[in-house]
C-alpha cells in the first residue's frame, strides 16, 4: 500500500539490534525506523480510519496522485512538546504526511492531515511541514493540495499552534493567484482551522464525512441557546448548497480525490505557466449537434430550457466539469475545452429562478471569473439574464455592494473574453454578463436575443400607461393590448440588430454555427495583450 520512496524495501526481517559501527547497520537501522515512521504507522491508521469508513492520510495520497509518484518528505519529524506529558508519545512525522508527486504526469504538492496522530490537530512541528511543503510549492510553482481531517489547532501547543495557523494563512494568501490552491476536507475542519480552505480556490467536501465549522454545536448552544447538529451546522450538504464555502460535494473520498484530478487537469501549474493542451481535431463545419442549437430557444420569452444544453454543444466532446452546482444554481460555471485548451464557462441558467442575478450568484460567478483571470483562462460567457433578483431581501443584504463584485471582476479581467447572448440581456445585468463596455473582446448574439434597459411587459408599465388607461376605459382586453405592446416593443427596441448595428455586438450569429464561432474568436484572441493601470492592488467591494 504506502509509498516505499526512501528505501529500497522493509519487507526484509526487521533488524533487531544493527551494528551502528558498520554501513550495513545503519542502512538497517534507516529501514527499521522508516518501517515505523511510515509502514507500521500506516497499518495502526487503517484500523482506526477504515473502522470510520475513511482513508488514511497516505491512502488518500496514493489515490490521488499517479500511481508510485508520491515522494514523501519530514516522515521523521517529531514535536517538541513536553506540556500534559507530549513528550511521552513523539511519533514520527507527526499529524501531517506531507510531500510531492504528480497527477496526470504533472507536478504536484500535497499535505494530508493524519487524524489518527493527536487527531491531526496542528502544533508547531505539523504546522512547520505545512509551510515546507507549501513555500515549495510555491517556489516551483506548482499546484498545492490540503487533505484536511483535524481536530484544530493542538490544544496542549497553545498560542504556538496559533502562530503556525497565522503562517499557513499567510502563505495561502500569497500563493492566491499564483499557484492553484486546493482543499479536500475530508473529515472535521475546526474553529479557525477553516479558513485556510477558504483562502484556496476550491472546497470539496465529503458528504456525510467531513464538516466544517468555526464555532461548534456546543459552543452555538451555550452562546446561543440554538440547538443544531455537526451535519447540519457545517456538513458537506450544507456548505455545498448554503453557504457557498464548498465547491463540490462528493460522494465518497474516491469521488472527491477524483474530482480534485480531474479539476486539475483544466489547470495550468501557475500563474505565468501556459495552460494544459490536449491534441483535438475539431470540426469547422456544422454538425447536426449544432444544428440542434437552432431549435433551443423556445417561442416563449418566459419558458425555461436548461443552458448545460448549449455549454455542451460548444465545447470538445461536451466534456464541462461545473464548480459549485449546488449553490447559487441560477447561475452555472465550470471548465470546459475547445480545442483542448480550458476555457472557463459562465451562464446564466433560465431553469432556476428564470436565470435572474442575485447576490449569490454574483458572488459565485465573481470569484470565479477572477480565478480564471489569475490563471489566464479564457472566459465564455452565455448571457439569458432578465435582470437582477428584485426584493428587501436583497436590497437589504447589499446586492449593490455584493453585486458590484462581478462588475469589478469582468472589468478588470483581462484574459480573452467570448461572450454570446443567447436571450434575455436586460438593464444592469446585460452590462455585468461580459459586455462589450465592460472588456468582453469578442460578442455574438443569437437572432432570439433581446437587449434593453427592461423587459417589454416592465417598460410596458412605464411607456404605455397612457394606452392601457384608454384600453380599459373602453372595455378593451387589457391583457391583449399589453402584450401586443409588450411584443411591439422587444421586436423594436429590444432587437439584437440594433446593437449590432452600433457595433456593440460583433455580429449576430445562427445558434447551430455558435461551436465554431468560438473556436475562431478563441483563435483570434490567442495572442491577446492587455494591461491595468499600475496600482499595488484594486479595491473590489467586498
Ligand atoms: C489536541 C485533539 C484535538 C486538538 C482532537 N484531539 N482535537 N488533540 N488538540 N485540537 C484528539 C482527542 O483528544 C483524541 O485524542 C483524538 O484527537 C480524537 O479526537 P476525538 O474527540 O476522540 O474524535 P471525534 O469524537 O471524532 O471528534 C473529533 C472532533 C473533536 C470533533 C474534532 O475532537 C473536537 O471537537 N476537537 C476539538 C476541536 C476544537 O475546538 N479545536 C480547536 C479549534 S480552534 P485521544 O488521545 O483520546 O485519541 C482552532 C484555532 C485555529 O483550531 C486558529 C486559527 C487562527
Amino acid at each position: 500500500t504506502g509509498p516505499r520512496d526512501r528505501v529500497t524495501s522493509v519487507t526484509e526481517e526487521r533488524t533487531s539490534e544493527p551494528d551502528m559501527y558498520t554501513t550495513a547497520g545503519k542502512v538497517a537501522d534507516l529501514k527499521n525506523r522508516y518501517q515505523q515512521a511510515v509502514v507500521d504507522a500506516d497499518e495502526v491508521a487503517q484500523k482506526k480510519q477504515h473502522a470510520k469508513g475513511k482513508m488514511t492520510a497516505r491512502e488518500r495520497i496514493a489515490e490521488l496522485l499517479d500511481h508510485g509518484s508520491f515522494v514523501e518528505i519530514d516522515e521523521f519529524v517529531r514535536h517538541r512538546t513536553h506540556a500534559f506529558g507530549m513528550d511521552k508519545s513523539r511519533p514520527y512525522g507527526d499529524s501531517v504526511v506531507t510531500g510531492t508527486g504528480t497527477i496526470h504526469g504533472r507536478q504536484v504538492a500535497v499535505y494530508s492531515q493524519d487524524f489518527t496522530t493527536f487527531g491531526g490537530s496542528l502544533g508547531e512541528v505539523a504546522g512547520e511541514k505545512i509551510i515546507k511543503v507549501m513555500d515549495l510549492a510555491l517556489r516551483t510553482g506548482v499546484p498545492i493540495i490540503g487533505i484536511l481531517d483535524s481536530g484544530g489547532a493542538r490544544i496542549q501547543e497553545g498560542v504556538v499552534a496559533l502562530g503556525k495557523y497565522g503562517e499557513i494563512f499567510r502563505r495561502n494568501t500569497a500563493a492566491s493567484g499564483v499557484i492553484p490552491q486546493i482543499s479536500l476536507i475530508m473529515g472535521p475542519a475546526a474553529g479557525g482551522a477553516v479558513y485556510s480552505p477558504a483562502l484556496t480556490d476550491f472546497v470539496i467536501m465529503v458528504d456525510k464525512t467531513s464538516q466544517m465549522f468555526v464555532t461548534g454545536p456546543d459552543v452555538i448552544k451555550t452562546v446561543t441557546g440554538e440547538d443544531v447538529g455537526m451535519e447540519e451546522l457545517g456538513g458537506a450538504l450544507t456548505h455545498n448548497t448554503r453557504s457557498g464555502v464548498a465547491h463540490y460535494l462528493a460522494e465518497d473520498e474516491h469521488d472527491a480525490l477524483e474530482y480534485a484530478r480531474t479539476l486539475l487537469g483544466f489547470l495550468p501549474d501557475n500563474n505565468l505557466a501556459e495552460l494544459p493542451e490536449y491534441a483535438t481535431e475539431v470540426e469547422l463545419e456544422t454538425t447536426d449537434a449544432d444544428r440542434k442549437l437552432n431549435t433551443l430557444i423556445p417561442d416563449s420569452p418566459n419558458q425555461p430550457y436548461d443552458v448545460h444544453t448549449v455549454i455542451e454543444h460548444v465545447v470538445d466532446a461536451g466534456d464541462f466539469l461545473e464548480v459549485q452546482p449546488l449553490f447559487a444554481p441560477n447561475i452555472v460555471i465550470g471548465f470546459a475545452r475547445v480545442e483542448g485548451r480550458t476555457v472557463g464557462i459562465i451562464a446564466n441558467q433560465p431553469n432556476q429562478m428564470a436565470g435572474t442575478l442575485n447576490i449569490e450568484a454574483g458572488e459565485k460567478a465573481s470569484r470565479f471569473v477572477r480565478f480564471c483571470d489569475a490563471f489566464s483562462i479564457p472566459i465564455l460567457t452565455l448571457v439569458d439574464v432578465p435582470g437582477y433578483l428584485p426584493g428587501t431581501d436583497q436590497e437589504w443584504t447589499g446586492v449593490i455592494r455584493r453585486g458590484a463584485k462581478l462588475l469589478y471582476a469582468y472589468a478588470e479581467a483581462t484574459v480573452p473574453l467570448v461572450t454570446v447572448i443567447l436571450r434575455k440581456a436586460y438593464g444592469g445585468a446585460y452590462i455585468v454578463m461580459g459586455s462589450k463596455q465592460l472588456g468582453a473582446d469578442i460578442n455574438f448574439a443569437w437572432p432570439t436575443a433581446e437587449i434593453a434597459v427592461m423587459g417589454g411587459q416592465g417598460a410596458v408599465n412605464i411607456l404605455y400607461r397612457g394606452e392601457i388607461k384608454r384600453a380599459e376605459e373602453a372595455g378593451e382586453d387589457v391583457a391583449a393590448v399589453r402584450t401586443r405592446l409588450a411584443n411591439e416593443y422587444t421586436y423594436n427596441v429590444a432587437s439584437p440588430f440594433l446593437a449590432a448595428e452600433r457595433g456593440e455586438l460583433d455580429g449576430v450569429i445562427e445558434p447551430a454555427t455558435t461551436r465554431v464561432a468560438i473556436i475562431k474568436a478563441l483563435r483570434t484572441l490567442k495572442g491577446k495583450r492587455a494591461t491595468l493601470p499600475p496600482k499595488k492592488h484594486g479595491n473590489i467591494p467586498l
